[in-house]
């Protein structure tokens, strides 16, 4: 009923903080959601938006279209057309690199790029979503966490890292939890019902943020629901959804807002889930909030920093560094005891 309520009668309020002198990335702009998200950083005075695309001539299309609507835009080179594959972790690698070496400050980390399957597909040795929405998104975000925490320090402020998620993660019953290996067991190909595959992606990504935003300091990480909206994702989810998305779901540019409002929300906002563009953590899911899913929680995120440093060892220090104490160090051993295969 509150999905319903929120979808008819909530509409998130229109953005009007100003972005003057910030730079933004925003993952999976071409098009949809990050594409609006980033037309409003660009109308709210933002000095650099990151197209960061997969698809530099999408990149290109959707700059142009930005600017063209923005006709105060002094200089066209306040939206630049970077690329990034979440596909292809060298290329994560490869645009992090290029941020921190030619960017001077990172105020917004805005993680939106995402798919929606309706079958198991492959990338990294990984089931599809589970590596695009998940393992890429944490892969880039603790890759460029070093520029936002040096950011905070040279600047006096406070970085956001925001991470679009859905209020869908409450439709997975998430039985992968009781296996001996939750990511082992999504990689299973058998797996055989992919219709929770989206939902348990982004039940995932919202256990991950819970789970590292205690540890995180100087930098908002904080996630948020855009609701249901009209957008490229749903290319491959049938019929059912359009019909539901006729009669119910937002306009691109409004669910957009959602996005600006995690990207500009303050500390408040730290480790919460937002909805509608504001902080509403009531609106997990009850599981999310139980002690089960406080344990899920630690499992995932112990088997994630595995599979993270897998790829690339010491890629997850800068939580560590950011840490009060010393109790989070590196357990030896903890990332061979996954008993996951990882992609090189
Ligand atoms: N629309 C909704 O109702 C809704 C509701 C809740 C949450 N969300 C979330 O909102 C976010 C944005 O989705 P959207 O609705 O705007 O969908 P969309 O129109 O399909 O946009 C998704 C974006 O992600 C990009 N992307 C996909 N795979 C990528 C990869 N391997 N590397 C880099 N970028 C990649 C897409 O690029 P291409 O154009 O090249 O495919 C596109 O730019 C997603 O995280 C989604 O889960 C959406």
């Amino acid at each position: 009923m509150g999905f319903i309520y929120s979808q008819l009668f909530v509409t998130p309020t229109y953005p009007t903080t100003s972005c003057a002198g910030q730079t933004i990335i925003v993952t999976g702009s071409n098009t949809g959601l990050g594409k609006e998200a980033a037309r409003h950083f660009v109308r709210l005075g933002a000095a650099k938006v990151i197209l960061a695309v997969r698809n530099t001539a999408a990149g290109e299309k959707a700059k142009e279209d930005i600017l063209g609507s923005n006709t105060k835009v002094k200089s066209s080179n306040v939206v630049e057309v970077w690329h990034l594959d979440h596909a292809d972790y060298a290329s994560v690698k490869a645009f992090a690199d290029r941020a921190t070496t030619e960017l001077e400050r990172i105020d917004v980390l805005l993680l939106n790029a995402g798919v929606a399957d309706d079958k198991f597909l492959s990338s990294n040795g990984h089931e599809r979503m589970v590596d695009i929405n998940v393992i890429s998104t944490f892969y880039l975000a603790f890759l460029i966490l070093p520029r936002l925490q040096a950011t905070a320090k040279r600047f006096g402020i406070r970085p956001r890292l925001t991470v679009v998620t859905s209020e869908v993660h409450g439709f997975s019953k998430f039985p992968e939890r009781n296996e001996s290996s939750i990511f082992a067991a999504l990689q299973n190909p058998d797996a055989k019902n992919m219709s929770e595959r989206y939902p348990t992606s982004k039940l995932l990504e919202v256990l991950v943020v819970r789970e590292i935003a205690p540890k995180l300091h100087g930098v908002t990480l904080n996630m948020l629901n855009p609701g249901l909206c009209h957008s490229e994702l749903s290319r491959d989810s049938g019929m059912m959804l359009e019909v539901i998305k006729f009669f119910l779901a937002r306009s691109t540019e409004v669910g957009s807002r959602t996005l600006v409002a995690g990207a500009m929300a303050g500390e408040e906002s730290h480790g919460t889930y937002m909805s509608d563009g504001i902080v509403a953590d009531e609106h997990l899911s009850p599981f999310v909030r139980s002690e089960e899913g406080k344990k899920a929680q630690e499992k995932v995120w112990t088997e994630l920093k595995g599979v993270l440093e897998g790829m690339e060892e010491g890629v997850t220090e800068g939580l560590r560094c950011m840490t009060e104490g010393s109790g989070n160090g590196t357990d030896a051993g903890l990332y061979a005891s996954t008993g996951i295969s990882y992609a090189s």
